[in-house]
């Protein structure tokens, strides 16, 4: 019996086994809110029904206690779930003490030391339900096409996207890597399969700290025999598409717990805008509109609103600060105005973030060089210009992957496509058309100072049978962050691994 279920048993006596989220207690009733993983409910003990010892015992249990509760399911709209428990019979597993995580604010650190018990916070139930619902979400995506799940290797012994962020490990003597992709076994089991996908942990050594980038995380890369460059993206948008509007379709109630606005995820059915590398830099140079927004003005704007939203929270925190110095002004009121300075100041952090940032932004875009990969700034800057993911094509062919295709019409390009979530999130999907030339392929290997040894499996699969295919990577915890506007990709997986960070 759980939670979820209550619905199905209104008037009946169930049985629920749980955590107590939360309690208080008022003349001879306790009031218990209870969690069991799949939702919240509050449940009554009233002193006249369970007695005075279980009425004792319930009183006493501290947050997060272990419990098994008996009673009647009755419909009361205004709590949480709609329905509600009188207890009438009462155990405990274990009465817990001084749980380390309150309702009081937690700086991020405390919380990701704490990851273990933080997982059980409401906000992060609903993020790891919402990241569950994806991961289905793109299974049956891909399995109701006919594709073929494949399990690529994590020990490898070629990189596949460049040789400065690997693992390495040590392989019964001879050095490894742990896989920063499957892509290239991907692609021989293409061969074989006719459309594949992975779905597995990856890894990149990336010293830096910043809100995008995870040492291990989970990509799903699709490669499809006799598919180009367009039928990709055709491929990408659809797939986009179709996980986002699932979790829009079955996560109503995470989405609104972490204050999501579905808005803009509704707006995922539309056609993503499909961009040269060349209009994107203009775009990102303020050289070209996109629907009458300019990206240098549009910058500057938002700069200004953040001074002025910032003169007027720092005002109003001063005035509430003096207000609740007043002699004897009641309890209630205090708390009230406390409250309401405590998020103040958090408004505030993030506002200040902004000012810190967007004058960064703006000298990064107006510097942009022609030519260059698009760093996290440029990414930030132009996305925020749309309401729905957009795709990048036609990149220059020095700045990626040695795999990818040259544009046949210009050799200077490569066909390699980067999906760029909205609301200034950035790359989620980084994908292409391969390069089948034998030649080429090795041209790009020696380029890239890769040992050409160990790439000739690869180079098999342009001497037998060679065909055009394409695929793509995306990774999982970006989409999260972006479906649940998470400011920081460490929340989107249970326990994140990056610099800084291996425990708990
Ligand atoms: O763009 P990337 O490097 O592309 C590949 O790995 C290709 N082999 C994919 C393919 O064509 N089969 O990585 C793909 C995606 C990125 O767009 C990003 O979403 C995610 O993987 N990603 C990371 N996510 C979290 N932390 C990191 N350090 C990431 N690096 C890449
Ligand atoms: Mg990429």
């Amino acid at each position: 019996m759980y939670i979820e279920d209550l619905s199905k048993y209104e008037g009946q006596d169930v049985e629920l086994q749980g955590w107590v989220a939360n309690k208080r207690d008022s003349k001879g009733l306790v009031f218990i809110v209870l969690r069991d993983g799949t939702g919240m409910a509050q449940c009554i003990a009233d002193i006249n029904s369970v007695g005075e010892a279980s009425f004792e015992e319930a009183k006493s249990l501290g947050l997060e206690s272990s419990v098994r509760l008996l009673g009647k399911v009755v419909k009361d709209e205004r709590q949480v779930g709609g329905f509600e428990l009188h207890v009438t019979e009462l155990s405990v597993y274990q009465n817990t003490e001084n749980y380390p995580i309150s309702k009081k604010e937690h700086g991020v650190d405390f919380l990701m030391d704490h990851r273990h018990l933080w997982l059980r916070s409401s906000r992060q139930w609903a993020i790891m339900r919402i990241r569950n619902t994806i991961s289905f979400a793109i299974h049956q995506f891909f399995q109701k096409r006919g594709f073929v799940q494949m399990d690529a290797p994590l020990f490898t012994g070629n990189a596949c996207e460049g040789t400065t962020n690997l693992f390495e490990t040590d392989f019964y003597g001879a050095p490894a890597y742990l896989s920063q992709s499957g892509q290239l076994y991907g692609e021989a089991m293409a061969m074989a399969m006719g459309r594949i996908y992975t779905f597995g942990p990856t890894f990149r050594a990336e010293k830096s700290k910043t809100r995008r980038h995870l040492s291990e995380f989970w990509m799903i890369e699709p490669e499809m025999a006799f598919h180009d460059i367009f039928q990709n993206m055709d491929l990408i948008e659809d797939f986009l598409q179709e996980v986002v509007s699932a979790v829009v379709a079955n996560c109503p109630k995470e989405l609104e717990m972490i204050g999501r606005d579905t808005e803009i995820l509704k707006k995922i059915s539309q056609p993503f805008p499909r961009l040269t590398y060349d209009e994107a830099v203009r775009i990102i140079k303020g050289e070209q509109d996109v629907n009458g927004k300019n990206s240098i003005r549009t910058l500057e704007e938002d700069l200004a609103k953040v001074k002025s939203r910032i003169a007027e929270v720092e005002q109003e925190i001063a005035e509430r600060e003096e207000k609740i110095k007043t002699p004897g002004m009641k309890k209630g009121e205090i708390a009230f105005n406390q409250t309401k300075i405590d998020n103040l100041k958090s408004e505030l952090r993030d506002l200040q973030e902004d000012e810190r940032n967007i004058p960064q932004w703006l000298e990064s875009a107006r510097n942009f060089e022609y030519g260059n990969d698009f760093g996290g700034s440029d990414e930030t800057v132009i996305t925020r210009l749309f309401e729905v993911p957009i795709m990048v094509y036609n990149w220059p062919h020095a700045v990626k992957a040695f795999y990818l295709k040259r544009d046949p019409e210009n050799e200077a390009f490569a066909r390699g496509v980067d999906v760029l979530a909205p609301e200034g999130y950035g790359e989620i999907v980084g994908g292409g058309e391969r390069e089948t030339d034998e030649e080429k392929v090795k041209a790009k290997i020696i380029e890239h100072e890769l040992p050409m040894q160990e790439f000739e499996w690869y180079l098999d699969l342009r001497r037998f049978g060679s065909v055009p295919h394409s695929g793509f990577g995306l990774g999982l915890e970006r989409l999260v962050a972006w479906v649940c506007k998470l400011p920081h990709v460490r929340e989107t997986i249970p326990f994140p691994r990056m610099y800084g960070r291996l425990f708990p």
